[in-house]
């Protein structure tokens, strides 16, 4: 008898502290047989008696692994930070096995925190990922941007974050975010050469507003 495929679930999992997961994501977690999990969200839902299997770097390997645990008809589940719809597998997997055979459960983004501690609205910001390689945008696409964010905490995003900002003109204030919604969050107003001289937690975000905070 042919085995039933079930949908793969994507869970956005929010920023990190456990109550800014919602109950959605939460209740669809604990439908997972097989949860997929990277190594920041490896300790997340404990009672969850399900296959872990570490996302890690291969994320070609890591669709093949879906692909044969859905085949098996077992319920597969990937966690995301923040909200899968941005910088995460969701995308990958959503590729390989279809819109048809995904749902996305959202989840509060690190940057919707990051916008929530000034009172910002950020419906014209320009999100730039720089968390696991150097963006592709140059100076000249960003400089027009009233709000950027970007998603850093590697040394080498700070570096290039150090060494961008100058050229957007002066008139920018630069705040960094660390480790929104955990114990040790910490906001506070740095000069770009400060990203390189300053230890900067690896859950950061560099917001660059032009000219006030209003
Ligand atoms: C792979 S991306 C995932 C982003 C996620 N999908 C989201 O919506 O927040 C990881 C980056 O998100 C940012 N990030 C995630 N959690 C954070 C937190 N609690 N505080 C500050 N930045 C965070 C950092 O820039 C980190 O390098």
């Amino acid at each position: 008898m042919a085995v039933e495929k079930k949908k793969i679930i994507i869970v956005g999992c929010g920023p990190g502290a456990e109550e800014h997961i919602t109950p959605a994501a939460r209740a669809a977690a604990g439908k997972a047989e097989v949860l997929i999990v990277s190594q920041r969200l490896k300790d997340l839902f404990p009672e969850i008696d399900a296959e872990r299997i570490d996302s890690g770097t291969d994320i070609a390997g890591t669709l093949d692994m879906i692909a044969s645990r859905r085949d098996d008809g077992r319920q597969v589940v990937l966690l995301a930070t923040g909200d899968p719809g941005i910088a995460s597998l969701a995308q990958p997997v959503i590729r390989r096995f279809g819109r048809e055979n995904c749902e996305v459960i959202p989840g509060i983004s690190s940057i919707q925190i990051a916008f929530a501690r000034f009172g910002l609205d950020w419906k014209d910001v320009r999100i730039v990922t720089a968390h696991s390689s150097d963006p592709e945008e140059s100076a000249a696409e960003l400089r027009d941007c009233g709000k950027i964010a970007i998603l850093g905490g590697r040394a080498g995003s700070l570096r290039w974050a150090a060494a961008m900002i100058p050229k957007f003109g002066a008139d920018r204030r630069i705040f960094l975010c660390e480790d929104l919604t955990l114990p040790g969050e910490k906001i506070r107003e740095v000069r770009a050469a400060d990203l390189i001289r300053i230890p900067v937690s690896s859950r950061a975000i560099i917001l660059i507003i032009r000219g006030g905070l209003l």
